[in-house]
């Protein structure tokens, strides 16, 4: 199912001194490439995580439309759309966001808990675990691990329901360059068997897996490549 944006924006307000309107995202139509690893760089604040954060159902664009295939997502109930982002999207954040009360195994088969049936869930879950070589730890806890090796976790757990749409917003700030190189080649094999996949980064050495490149500037998006 394509992803589509049409003249989504975003403005906040922001109380400094004077209420103004600020203007994180400009006008964008937007639409992402199936099978394909779409890259956005850009510097800090200049407006990718908002973009992306709107792209994935996470929040409502002050005007414009997404799509996933024929569904509307703004047009949806809140259950409904929690519903859609848990079959249809993975997410990997900026930042941490391992459940430390649960083990590794636990985490990757959190979206299962909240909707639905395991399934063949478990099977697959021990698949990716391999796939990205941690499945040794599948019983450890978050804080036995490393930096990488959490990520890993979250990548999996990103990809549990074969989602259609892979967003990785930073999945590598806090990493060193190996595990950073780990993350970008598994995201391309994602894109490889079929996903679209977004990745935001101001890493440069994502410009070698990419399949299409944008540039994101004081809200304005630019095609690079
Ligand atoms: N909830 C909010 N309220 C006010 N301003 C915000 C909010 N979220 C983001 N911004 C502003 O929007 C701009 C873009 O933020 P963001 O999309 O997070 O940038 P990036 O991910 O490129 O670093 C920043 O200047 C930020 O301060
Ligand atoms: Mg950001």
């Amino acid at each position: 199912m394509i992803l589509r944006a049409e003249g989504i924006s975003k403005q906040f307000i922001r109380k400094s001194g004077t209420t103004n309107v600020f203007i994180a995202l400009s006008e964008t139509d937007f639409t992402l490439s199936e099978g394909k690893l779409t890259v956005i760089t850009g510097r800090s604040g200049s407006g990718k995580s908002t973009l992306l954060n709107i792209l994935s159902g996470l929040l409502s664009p002050t005007q414009g439309r997404v799509y996933l295939g024929e569904q509307e997502l703004y047009a949806m109930s809140d259950k409904e759309l929690s519903i859609l982002r848990n079959r249809h999207f993975g997410f990997i954040p900026q930042g941490q966001s391992a459940i430390f009360t649960l083990n590794v195994m636990e985490n990757v088969l959190l979206p299962y808990s909240l909707y639905g049936e395991y399934g063949e869930g478990r099977e697959y879950a021990k698949e990716l675990l391999a796939l990205m070589d941690i499945a040794e730890l599948k019983d450890a806890m978050p804080n036995e691990l490393s930096g990488g090796e959490m990520r890993r976790m979250t990548i999996a757990r990103a990809m549990i329901r074969k989602p259609e749409v892979i967003f990785a917003d930073e999945p590598t700030g806090d990493l060193d360059d190996e595990n950073t190189e780990v993350v970008f080649s598994l995201l391309k094999q994602t894109a490889q068997k079929g996903a679209s996949v977004l990745l935001v980064t101001h890493e440069n050495d994502a410009y070698e897996y990419a399949d299409e490149v944008y540039k994101m500037s004081k809200g304005v998006l630019h095609r690079e490549k």
